[in-house]
């Protein structure tokens, strides 16, 4: 039988917006109480808000996911409030796109998405890891991506950090595999949130959906809460199903 989220303390980082609110208010429904942790202290309030509008329980932490000490203090505060974690999703996440090629990629721009994109998983895993153990164990679930799976072209520091993802992903499950820690990665492609547009910001509105209308095989972009669902699934399923890389992209990777 699947577990239930109720009373399960859970952590979600980069949930001020786009597929992390989502998954927030999708866990606060099935019972969770949902740290929102962000840098973003406007739009984190704001899903706090939205989950405490249907009864549920949330508080927002602002942290830089790619900074050790902003990490080491929330998750501390974290294990004074509530004694562990039952569910980590290491989800923030930035993409700076618009067709860089490697040899005129900045060194400064692979830097920064690199902190946040991996290096901030790293450090979710690694000091989210003890409130885990403190419980008994629990689940992680990690945000990648399709690009961690195929190049990218024009965007190679973001398709190596996502790459390096998965590899955390799959690290993190064999060394946990024997605590009752299972770790999973999701991999979305074009999922309707303010990040698609950042990759995409030399095209209008119009343009991107006429993209992605003949690129994604199922003709749509997928939706935040399709995410969510996804996520739900990773947080509540088989705890026989870890180290794995859930692809959801509307098809692309099949092509
Ligand atoms: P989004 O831009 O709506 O949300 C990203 C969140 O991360 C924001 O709330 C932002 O404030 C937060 N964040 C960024 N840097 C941070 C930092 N240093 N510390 C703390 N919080 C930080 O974008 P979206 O789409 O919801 O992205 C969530 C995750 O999904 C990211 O890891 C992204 O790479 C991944 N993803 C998104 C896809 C899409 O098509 N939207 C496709 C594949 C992966």
């Amino acid at each position: 039988m699947a577990e239930s989220l109720k009373g399960k303390v859970t952590l979600i980082s980069g949930a001020a917006s786009g597929i992390g609110r989502a998954c927030a208010v999708r866990f606060a429904n099935e019972g969770a109480i949902v740290i929102v942790a962000d840098f973003n202290e406007a739009g984190g309030n704001e899903t706090v808000n939205l989950i405490k509008q249907s009864n549920g329980q949330s508080e927002f932490i602002r942290v830089d996911v790619s900074d050790s000490a902003s990490n080491a203090a929330m998750f501390q505060t974290v294990m004074e409030r509530y004694g562990g974690l039952d569910v980590l999703m290491n989800n923030a996440g930035i993409a700076v796109g618009g067709g860089t090629g490697i040899v005129d990629t900045p060194e400064e721009s692979f830097d920064r998405i690199v902190a946040v994109d991996l290096r901030g998983v790293f450090l979710g895993i690694k000091y989210g890891v003890p409130l885990l153990l403190a419980k008994g164990g629990g689940r992680i679930i990690n945000t990648a991506s399709v690009a961690g799976l195929v190049g990218y072209p024009g965007n190679c520091a973001y398709a190596a950090a996502k790459a390096g993802v998965i590899s955390l992903t799959k690290t993190a499950a064999l060394e946990y595999a024997k605590s009752n820690i299972v770790v999973n990665c999701i991999c979305p492609a074009y999922v309707d949130t303010p990040i698609l547009n950042s990759t995409r910001d030399k095209l209008d509105d119009e343009e991107i959906k006429k993209l992605l209308k003949r690129r994604v095989p199922v003709g749509r972009v997928g939706t935040p809460d399709e995410i969510a669902q996804t996520a739900f699934y990773l947080a509540t399923g088989p705890t026989f199903l870890t180290g794995s890389a859930i692809v959801i992209d509307g098809g692309i990777t099949a092509m």
